[in-house]
């Protein structure tokens, strides 16, 4: 566990609310086990076929920090938070293992009709049709992993500003896989800004 040994258990609704993206953290270190607690509810995510094609990058490495960091265009919520983790889309890595993702219940006859017909259907799909598809998917594990984060007690801030390639390489991921976000996560050592949205008039429409 963390140096900061209680953890909150915020409800959904009050992490959503108090979930900001914080960009300067309080030098604690996070441990394996803090960071293995927020992915086990990450990996909750739902994602179409069960595929689950998110791949995890957890670095606490303080070389690797700045290497990452620099990759970011300097962004220093980098190296100032105590672990950075990537999300990745791995979806060739999903199609290489597609028995895994069938559900244990389902009768064996049924099981290779799911493998065929997932087969087929990604079959038909180029690499990158494959990877676009794939991030759409992990894009939800995102959502999930910053309000796990949250609820957990934790601050983040989830990225994109940053050079993919050089990333990939620092990484060592391969050609196709993707990356979906970078998000420093600690404890928060400042506030970050208020919440700016649209009004719910300007975003929906009830038929
Ligand atoms: C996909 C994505 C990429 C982002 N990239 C960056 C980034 O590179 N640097 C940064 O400081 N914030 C980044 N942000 C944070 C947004 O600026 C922030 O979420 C938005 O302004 C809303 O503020 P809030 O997160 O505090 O509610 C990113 C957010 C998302 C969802």
């Amino acid at each position: 566990m963390s140096t900061q040994t209680t953890h909150k258990n915020l409800s959904v609704q009050e992490a959503i609310e108090s979930r900001h993206s914080v960009r300067k953290f309080k030098e604690e270190t996070l441990t394996k086990a803090d960071i293995e607690e927020i992915i086990q509810l990450t990996k909750l995510a739902p994602s179409a076929w069960n595929l689950q094609p998110w791949r995890f990058h957890a670095v606490m490495d303080t070389k690797m920090k700045q290497e990452l960091q620099e990759a970011a265009y300097g962004q220093t919520q980098v190296t100032s938070a105590p672990c950075v983790i990537l999300v990745v889309s791995d979806m060739e890595d999903v199609i290489a293992h597609i028995e895994e993702t069938i559900h244990p219940g389902v009768p064996e006859d049924k099981k290779k009709e799911e493998i065929a017909n997932l087969s087929a259907f990604f079959g038909s799909m180029t690499i990158e049709e494959r990877g676009q598809w794939g991030l759409t998917q992990t894009n939800i594990a995102l959502g999930f992993l910053l309000l796990a984060a949250e609820g957990l007690g934790y601050s983040s801030v989830p990225m994109l500003g940053f050079d993919q390639i050089k990333i990939k390489s620092l990484l060592q991921l391969k050609e196709h896989e993707k990356i979906c976000a970078m998000v420093p996560v600690g404890h928060k050592a400042e506030e970050g800004y208020p919440h700016h949205r649209h009004t719910l008039e300007r975003i929906t429409v009830f038929h």
